[in-house]
């Protein structure tokens, strides 16, 4: 007979019949080691016991195991111990051990499991987070863009801001507007990137019904900023340039200028050459020495190439001179009123100079090996 759980369970079942079902079955089979031999029972017991501590998923049901199956009081370990009391004397020596025995494995379990689900999360899960862990691969900006976000900084700290144009440009930005006329060498179609598909899209769109293009300079930006903007201007525009050209160590058929625009009352080409020299020297470091040659360029008068003697060597930067009266004229602006200085840079020589890397495929191969290090 039971006498851990009088038989109260039709007052004390919950209405429904499944868990009635259940705790009948449960009631059944706990009477069961009374009538079973000893060491049958035993085995039972730590079947059991062993099943519901290990399936005890948390701090409540554990305990709720160790009562039942260890409590001293009234878990079924004393139940077992009953049937100690009830077996032959010249059987107990060998029963009190093995009831021993099972108690232990029995106690054990419970420890074992006690300990467990004191451990983390993690730890339980089998997760050492002592090991070394996987390690995160962390990116970095392109050594290109790196050195366009310091210029623009360099020349931000010079008053000037940074404006934006398209690369995909049409003929009047790229051209007209820059005075360079219909005949000029530089609109040569085997000299520029003309977009046939977009030709025939835009046909009738554009009010000059010229093609479109891969801008071939950054100073189409010149010419979108002042046409937006009232003088005094301060600007520079960092982007790519698009020429068909061979690609060798030093060319490219796509490559990056920074576009430099200042328009003022009284600017001058002697402000363009500080400019210059200030900037270099920010950006390289040292004593840099800016040189000026005569040069053409439509949109510029007088023109020039920059030339700078950094560390020994002089490297060519670019071209620059004084914004020419047509084309402030062709944004509205007045030649009398006021001047400006405009300058392109090749954005790569500069970074190339600076790292000593001399092949300019690099930038755009983009292997990691090489990306790694800056
Ligand atoms: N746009 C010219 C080039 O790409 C450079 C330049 C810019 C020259 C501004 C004068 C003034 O070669």
């Amino acid at each position: 007979m039971n006498l851990r759980r009088p038989n109260v369970l039709s007052a004390q079942a919950p209405a429904s019949g499944l868990c009635f079902q259940r705790l009948a079955c449960e009631s059944a089979e706990r009477e069961r080691p009374l009538q079973m031999d000893p060491i049958a029972a035993f085995e039972q017991y730590e079947k059991e016991a062993l099943a519901a501590l290990e399936s005890a998923a948390d701090a409540d049901a554990l305990e709720a195991a160790r009562v039942e199956f260890l409590g001293k009081k009234r878990g079924r370990l004393r139940d077992l111990q009953g049937l100690l009391g009830k077996a032959p004397p010249d059987q107990r020596p060998l029963l009190g051990r093995r009831f021993n025995e099972v108690k232990n494995r029995v106690t054990e379990a419970w420890q074992r499991r006690k300990q467990e689900l004191e451990k983390p999360e993690a730890v339980r899960a089998q997760l050492d987070i002592t090991l070394p862990g996987t390690p995160l691969r962390l990116g970095r900006r392109h050594p290109l863009t790196q050195t366009m976000d310091e210029f623009k900084d360099i020349m931000g700290r010079f008053g000037f801001s940074v404006a934006e144009g398209p690369e995909l440009e049409d003929e009047y930005h790229n051209f007209v507007a820059l005075n360079i006329p219909e005949d000029h060498p530089a609109r040569d179609p085997l000299d520029n990137f003309y977009l046939a598909a977009a030709t025939t899209a835009t046909k009738g769109l554009r009010p000059d019904g010229g093609s479109i293009m891969l801008r071939s300079q950054t100073s189409t930006v010149q010419i979108r900023v002042m046409e937006r903007t009232k003088p005094p201007i301060r600007i520079v525009s960092l982007g790519r340039v698009y020429r068909p050209d061979t690609m060798d160590a030093t060319h490219s058929c796509m490559f990056h200028q920074m576009e430099g625009l200042m328009v003022g009352e009284s600017v001058t080409m002697a402000q363009l050459k500080t400019v210059l020299r200030l900037f270099a020297t920010a950006y390289l470091g040292g004593d840099v020495h800016i040189r000026f040659r005569p040069s053409f360029f439509p949109f510029t008068e007088p023109s020039v190439e920059v030339d700078m003697s950094w560390r020994g060597d002089w490297l060519e930067l670019g071209g620059a001179g004084m914004v020419d009266p047509n084309v402030l004229r062709a944004v509205g602006y007045d030649p009398e009123e006021v001047t400006g200085f405009a300058f392109g840079l090749g954005i790569e020589r500069f970074c190339m100079r600076r790292h000593h890397i001399t092949d300019i495929r690099r930038f755009y191969e983009n292997d990691v090996r090489f990306l790694e290090q800056f």
